[in-house]
């Protein structure tokens, strides 16, 4: 079965400051869904990248990508996004063709992911995962608290950071998995942050492979300085 990606990529990047959406700042001049959608592309296992766009920019992206050049297997296709991540990704996983048998999710906004890291993920599924994540263990500590904006904020709990991971994308899943799961779990208004977690919600099993720090999500402002030092560092 083929393998694609869909790229939700139609957030307006708030915690990045004003300008243009996330996915269209640049990253030592080029924008930073150009480095996603090469990124997905570099895998040999990947034939289809669908882009979920901003759905004012949904024509400017066409565009952009209609210009990139990219290996001969793989197509692009693009569509415009919705009101949060999990509603963008379900009109990305619309976009399918029949043949995909194997579904990336891959944020827009983790331009930099290793190709090794993306055919971790893939080889998962091939070997019999129903969805894999890439995942990191966590450097700081972590609390669970009573949120209270401004704080401060009471603390409930602090679970052992040995036990936990830091999840990135892409996600991978067999295509059925994954229709099904945002087919059955309600959007809450704020909408889930990761699909894995809708997969999880069925009570199936989600197992993690390693991720790599390079496949970071740039977040905010000290974020785009990590990202073009680590380009610069690639063409060093
Ligand atoms: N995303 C999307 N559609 C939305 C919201 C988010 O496709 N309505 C995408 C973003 O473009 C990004 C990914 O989901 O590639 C992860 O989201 P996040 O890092 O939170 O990006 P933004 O929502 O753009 O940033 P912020 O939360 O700071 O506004
Ligand atoms: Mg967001």
């Amino acid at each position: 079965p083929r393998t694609a990606a869909v790229i939700p990529a139609a957030g307006r990047g708030l915690r990045l400051g004003p300008g243009a959406p996330k996915a269209l700042r640049t990253l030592n001049g080029t924008p930073m869904l150009v480095h996603a959608v090469r990124a997905m592309a570099a895998s040999n296992a990947v034939s289809l990248v669908v882009v979920v766009a901003p759905p004012d920019e949904t024509a400017a992206v066409k565009s952009l990508l209609s210009d990139l050049v990219l290996p001969d297997r793989t197509e692009v296709a693009v569509v415009p996004g919705g009101a949060n991540r999990q509603q963008s990704v379900r009109l990305g996983l619309d976009a399918l063709p029949e043949d995909i048998g194997i579904v990336l999710v891959h944020d827009a906004a983790r331009p930099l992911v290793p190709v090794d890291t993306v055919d971790a993920v893939v080889e998962a599924v091939r070997d019999g995962a129903s969805a894999v994540v890439p995942a990191l263990p966590l450097a700081d500590t972590v609390k669970e608290v009573e949120p209270r904006p401004g704080g401060p904020e009471p603390v409930l709990s602090t679970p052992e950071r040995a036990r936990l991971r830091a999840v990135q994308t892409p996600q991978g899943f067999d295509r059925e998995t994954l229709i099904r799961a945002h087919g059955t779990v309600a959007d809450d208004g704020e909408g889930a942050t990761d699909c894995a977690g809708l997969v999880e919600r069925l009570g199936e099993r989600v197992v993690v492979v390693p991720g790599h720090e390079e496949a970071f999500k740039v977040t905010r402002p000290l974020d785009l300085v990590l990202a073009e030092a680590v380009l610069a560092r690639r063409r060093a």
